[in-house]
C-alpha cells in the first residue's frame, strides 16, 4: 500500500473560509502550486511534515551538464521514476482549480509542479514555471523527444531494470526514485538520436534559471489578478515567492493554503490549514463551483 504522503493536521475554520472565499470573489485570481497539490496523486514532495525521510539532494545543472556519472545516475533512476509520473491521475484540489478556471474565475495558473497533472485535470492556462518531465531536450541541438519515447529506448537498452521500473521502488520527489548503485554502474545512458548529444528532461534543475519569457508571463497572470491563491506549495524557492512579494507588494490580497508553515505566511491575508483535497473543493463550492462538475481526467498532453 501506498504510504500517505501529505502531513495530517487541523483543516481551517468555516470562518477563516469565509474569508478567503470573499477575498477570492472580488476578481480574477492567479493560482500558485507547489508539490503539495500532487501529494494526494502519490507524488511525493519536498518539504512536508514527514518528507526528512526522503530528504536528497538533487543533482545541480551544472553537474549534470559537466558529469556523465551524474547523468547516468540521473536517467537511471528517472527510469524507475518515471511510471509513478506517467500513471499518476489528478485529484480534487487539481479538479477544483479546472472547475475555477472553467467557469471564468481565474487569471491563470502559475505551478511549480512538473507532472502536468492540471493539464490532465483540464486547466487551460497553465504557466509551468519549472517546465515537465514530459519531454526531453539534446543539449547540443536542441531537438525534442517526448519522455515516453525515450522510456521506451531506455527500456530497450536496460532490459534488466523493468522489473523495477514496474514498481515497488521507493519514489523520490520529481521522478527520481531509489535503485541499487550496482545498477546505476551498469546503466546504458540514451543519447539524441538528431546528434548523439546528451538528453536533459525540460524542467529547471537547481542552479537553472526560469527562462525570462516564462517569468515574465508569470507576472503579468499575477498583474492581471484581484488575488492570488497559493496552493501547496512550501515557498522556500524564491522562484515560487517572488510572485506572492510581488502581489503583496501592489497590495493585492494573498491567500496560502497550506499544510504546514510557509516562507510566504508572513505576507498572507489569510492563512489556511489543511488538506488540499479537502479544502479547495470546499473553497470552489462556496465561489459557486461544484469540483464535481470539473472536466473529467484525461491523458496528459
Ligand atoms: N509534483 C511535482 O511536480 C513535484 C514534486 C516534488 C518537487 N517538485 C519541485 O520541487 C520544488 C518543491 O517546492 P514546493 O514549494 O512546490 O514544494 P515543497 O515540498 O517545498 O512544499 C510542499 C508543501 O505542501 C504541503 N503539503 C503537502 N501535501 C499537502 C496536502 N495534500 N494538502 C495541503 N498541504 C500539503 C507540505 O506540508 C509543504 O509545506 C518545486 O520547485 C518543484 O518544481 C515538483
Ligand atoms: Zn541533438
Amino acid at each position: 500500500m501506498t504510504p500517505r504522503l501529505w502531513p495530517e493536521g487541523p483543516g481551517p475554520t468555516e470562518a477563516a473560509l469565509d474569508a478567503a472565499a470573499a477575498l477570492l470573489a472580488a476578481g480574477p485570481v492567479a493560482v500558485l502550486t507547489g508539490a503539495g497539490c500532487s501529494t494526494e496523486s502519490g507524488i511525493p514532495d519536498y518539504r512536508g511534515e514527514g518528507t526528512a525521510r526522503r530528504a536528497r539532494s538533487p543533482v545541480r545543472f551544472a553537474t549534470f551538464v559537466r558529469d556523465p556519472a551524474a547523468r547516468r545516475r540521473y536517467w537511471a533512476r528517472a527510469v524507475v521514476g518515471w511510471p509513478r509520473i506517467a500513471h499518476a491521475r489528478p485529484n480534487p484540489a487539481h479538479h477544483a482549480l479546472a472547475g475555477l478556471e472553467a467557469s471564468g474565475r481565474l487569471s491563470g495558473l502559475l505551478t511549480q509542479n512538473v507532472d502536468r497533472l492540471h493539464h490532465a485535470a483540464g486547466s487551460a492556462r497553465v504557466i509551468e514555471l519549472h517546465g515537465a518531465l514530459h519531454e526531453v531536450r539534446c543539449l547540443e541541438c536542441g531537438v525534442r523527444e517526448g519522455r515516453a519515447a525515450l522510456q521506451a529506448r531506455l527500456l530497450a537498452m536496460n532490459p534488466g531494470l523493468a522489473a523495477h521500473a514496474a514498481g515497488a521502488a521507493e519514489y523520490n520527489p520529481d521522478g527520481d526514485a531509489e535503485l541499487p548503485e550496482a545498477l546505476v554502474e551498469a546503466f546504458h545512458v540514451a543519447t539524441c538520436l538528431t546528434c548523439g548529444g546528451d538528453l536533459k528532461p525540460d524542467v529547471v534543475f537547481f542552479g537553472e534559471t526560469v527562462p525570462r519569457p516564462r517569468v515574465e508571463e508569470a507576472y503579468r497572470c499575477v498583474d492581471e489578478a484581484a488575488a492570488l491563491l497559493v496552493a501547496g506549495s512550501s515557498l522556500a524557492v524564491l522562484s515560487g515567492l517572488r510572485f506572492v512579494r510581488h502581489a503583496a507588494a501592489r497590495g493585492v490580497p494573498v491567500v496560502v493554503l497550506n499544510q504546514g508553515e510557509t516562507r510566504g505566511d508572513p505576507l498572507a491575508t489569510v492563512k489556511l490549514p489543511g488538506r488540499l483535497g479537502e479544502v479547495l473543493p470546499a473553497l470552489a463550492a462556496r465561489l459557486g463551483v461544484n469540483a464535481s462538475c470539473a472536466p473529467a481526467s484525461s491523458s496528459p498532453p
